[in-house]
């Protein structure tokens, strides 16, 4: 194939083109330079090496991941093409996973926007920087449900919910894929970890998950599903070991449900490794038998294990593998780089190659941190703070001025340099360009060296500092290393000396906004009382700064909403809104605190109903929950019609009133519960959300259309059902919304 720079052709070749392309291809290949397909190699940062740019020529490299030297993979990627026996070219492939140069929040705070077109948008931008670079693929989205904050990959999950998982995981495959995906700028996702990773026990990463079936169909698939169903070009393996059977040998997961069931026609990568991890395991005896078994489950991409390099060409010469299954496997990789039209534009176009990002980059992340942080204590409104009542302003802590730390986990490829940190943004909206002090004055003490610092010697100058100030912004949380894969905690309340820094702030009667910087949801309830106004930033990416020096002088409001429960206190975990009710739930009368059990009480003393006794039984924050600077409130919630049967629908409407007097935005959210079934239901189950901006006395009738197939679940028998009788519902601003209504299900007539 001739070298070409041009730009690409847009592929929108038809299917049964591609499917004939794909036979004629196979039809030419040796069983060597199948295998080829299903390697994926590492590569470098600098130029590549002898051994890999033999490989190439030979065929047996399908895809590279973390190539990041542009030239160097157009060479390999020359090599490929041009010097390869039948020309297919190399799938270049990165993790992508919040931005590539310009960073948005992570995948959680971006989750915690509940905006899908936000997050499409971040997607796409995402995709413009990566593919100008060379990468047509991204590991990404990551889908897996996070229960378990101590977990650290919940900081790249979309929350705890399937059903707004759901929904930004197609965003986010929009995004990437484009509308077209042989377009230059498109780039094929991959919805990860399939399947059931957020389930590790202990929120102990590559930890073992337990999940029964009916749990796995109907909390951690479902995003998956709605991926596969978005049009996902590939999906990626899990480490976790489920039931006794790991992810990358699990035949029901990557055949059964995915294939049989769902009808998922592009490719299936392992995680890093994790075919040869299934003897690790102890799964398998050795490598001949690991890649046995991953081939058989449906694995069709050995991502740097090496094993089917090794093995399948034996496995199938001893009988042990049909090479038809080799052909399948080939056939699924083949389709994805036809769709991507990589054989018609092999190359990076450099014209297209984004050196800086433009502004507009910029625009979207600053978009982005804004709308994720969610605002959860706001006492007396302190927040906004008004410019003329508070001119001194102390900002402190390790995590004001981190131009990387800022950015979260998963950013090998950004540029801290484009960052803009709270004390810089903070700087310039205090003291604005005469930095004379005559608008106003910023202090700064860093008190901390890092996060983790247990030192209190710098205590006396942030005292200092604050006394001094009209208020105290704190900057407090995680650094990015502590979130993010194998970065897992046992105990998710502030590290090091944060609290006492914070409890000495306090002391000296100054107002305290604390802004938690993580990434994952914190236990706070021992700080709580320590502060003003608490917003959960998350890693807010590039533009942190900016967006959160406007949220905290009232020139961009709060808008988000929390997409994981936070907890009390770290041995609440797992505490998520959608739990079952159980046979003894816990009601305020049943409830006894420690702190209250009379000496000498009574075996019996207690409520005999599920909870602690050291902590309350609520979240200290409820899923959904999120403040901003008005107030709303709901009424008239009607249900229409009030019966339906399995295949119909039912409208859901209620009004939503700012009651405030500052212009707000509220994520209207529907929940519903099946209170009596073959199988128990969660007590609340998420539907739908919307996000509404109202003016000060505005109101707004939000509707849902709710269909009763969106209420079914996997029954005794495993099969979807949806079951007649009567269903609540709700609609508020939390997962504890009060105002609600029923309608029934009826059986066909
Ligand atoms: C992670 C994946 C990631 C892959 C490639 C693995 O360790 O689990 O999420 O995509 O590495 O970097």
């Amino acid at each position: 194939m001739p070298r070409s720079t041009s730009p690409n052709p847009v592929t929108t070749e038809p299917e049964e083109s591609i499917e004939h392309r794909i036979r004629t291809l196979l039809d030419q290949m040796t069983l060597g330079e199948k295998i080829g397909q299903l390697n994926q190699l590492q590569g470098t940062d600098g130029p590549a090496s002898d051994e890999l740019i033999r490989e190439v020529r030979a065929g047996r490299v399908g895809s590279l991941l973390n190539q990041v030297d542009v030239s160097t993979l157009d060479e390999l990627q020359r090599i490929a093409v041009e010097e390869s026996r039948l020309g297919i070219p190399l799938l270049v492939g990165r993790d992508v996973i919040h931005g590539f140069r310009t960073i948005l929040p992570i995948p959680l705070g971006q989750a915690a926007t509940w905006d899908p077109d936000l997050v499409e948008a971040g997607a796409r931008m995402a995709a413009r920087e990566a593919t100008s670079h060379g990468i047509r693929w991204t590991f990404a989205p990551m889908v897996d449900i996070g229960r378990d904050p101590r977990w650290g990959r919940v900081a790249e999950c979309l929350g705890e919910d399937p059903h707004l998982a759901s929904e930004l995981a197609v965003a986010m495959v929009r995004g990437f894929q484009g509308r077209e995906l042989g377009a230059p700028d498109s780039m094929a996702a991959c919805a990860k970890h399939f399947a059931g990773y957020g389930a590790s026990e202990a929120g102990r990463d590559y930890n073992t998950t337990n999940i029964p079936e009916r749990e796995l169909r109907s909390v951690h698939l479902p995003p998956f599903r709605a991926a596969v169903d978005a049009g996902v070009c590939t999906l990626m393996a899990s480490f976790s070991d489920l039931d006794g059977i790991p992810a990358s040998a699990n035949r029901f997961l990557m055949t059964t449900i995915l294939r049989e069931e769902w009808g998922f026609d592009g490719f299936v990568v392992s995680d890093w490794e994790s075919i040869p991890q299934l003897c690790v395991h102890g799964l398998c005896e050795d490598g001949r038998e690991a890649a046995l078994a991953a081939a058989l489950a449906g694995i069709d991409m050995d991502m740097v294990g090496r094993l089917y390099e090794q093995h399948l060409s034996t496995l199938v010469a001893d009988g042990a593998l049909d090479e038809a299954q080799i052909d399948l496997m080939v056939s699924r990789v083949l389709r994805v780089k036809f769709r991507l039209g990589l054989f018609e534009q092999p190359y990076t176009d450099p014209s297209r190659r984004l050196a800086t990002p433009p502004a507009s980059h910029r625009d979207l992340a600053y978009q982005a941190a804004v709308r994720s942080a969610v605002l959860l204590k706001n006492e007396g409104e302190l927040l906004p703070l008004a410019p003329d009542r508070f001119r001194k302003v102390a900002v402190l802590g390790p995590l004001a001025a981190e131009a990387t730390e800022q950015l979260g986990t998963w950013i090998f490829d950004a540029d801290p340099s484009l960052s803009v940190t709270p004390l810089e943004a903070i700087r310039e909206l205090v003291e604005g360009e005469a930095g004379d002090g005559s608008r106003g004055e910023v202090r700064h003490v860093r008190v901390l060296e890092t996060g983790r610092s247990r030192s209190q010697s710098e205590f006396g100058d942030a005292v200092d500092a604050a006394r001094w100030a009209d208020v105290a912004l704190l900057f407090l949380g995680e650094e990015s290393v502590l979130s993010g894969e194998a970065h897992c905690r046992a105990d998710i309340s502030l590290p090091g000396a944060q609290e006492a820094l914070l409890r000495a702030v306090r002391g000296t009667g100054t107002p305290v906004v604390l802004v938690v910087l993580a990434g994952r949801p914190l236990a706070l309830e021992s700080v709580l009382d320590q502060v003003g106004a608490l917003i959960m930033a998350w890693h807010p990416g590039t533009m942190a700064g900016p967006a959160i020096a406007d949220l905290l002088f009232g020139h961009a409001s709060p808008s988000g909403r929390l997409p994981m429960t936070l907890p009390r206190v770290t041995g609440q975990i797992p505490i998520y809104y959608a739990h079952r009710n159980t046979g003894r739930p816990p009601t305020p009368d049943s409830f006894v605190h420690i702190d209250d059990l009379p000496r000498g009480a009574s075996q019996l003393s207690t409520g005999l109903t599920s909870y602690h006794l050291d902590t309350h039984y609520t979240p200290l924050f409820p899923f959904g929950f999120g403040l901003t600077y008005t107030s709303f409130r709901y009424r008239d919630l009607a249900v229409r019609p009030t019966e339906t049967t399995p295949d119909g629908s039912v409208r859901v409407s209620a009004v939503v009133e700012n009651t405030g007097t500052r212009p707000g935005i509220e994520v209207v959210q529907l929940y519903v519960r099946d209170p009596v079934a073959s199988v128990t239901r969660p007590v609340r189950e998420l539907k739908g959300f919307r996000r509404v901006a109202l003016e000060p006395g505005e109101s707004r009738a939000v509707d849902f259309e709710l269909s009763a197939h969106s209420l079914a679940f996997p029954g005794r028998d495993m099969n979807q059902v949806v079951e007649p009788g009567r269903f609540d519902v709700w609609v508020g601003g939390s997962a504890e919304a009060s105002l609600g209504g029923s309608f029934t299900i009826v059986d066909r007539a």
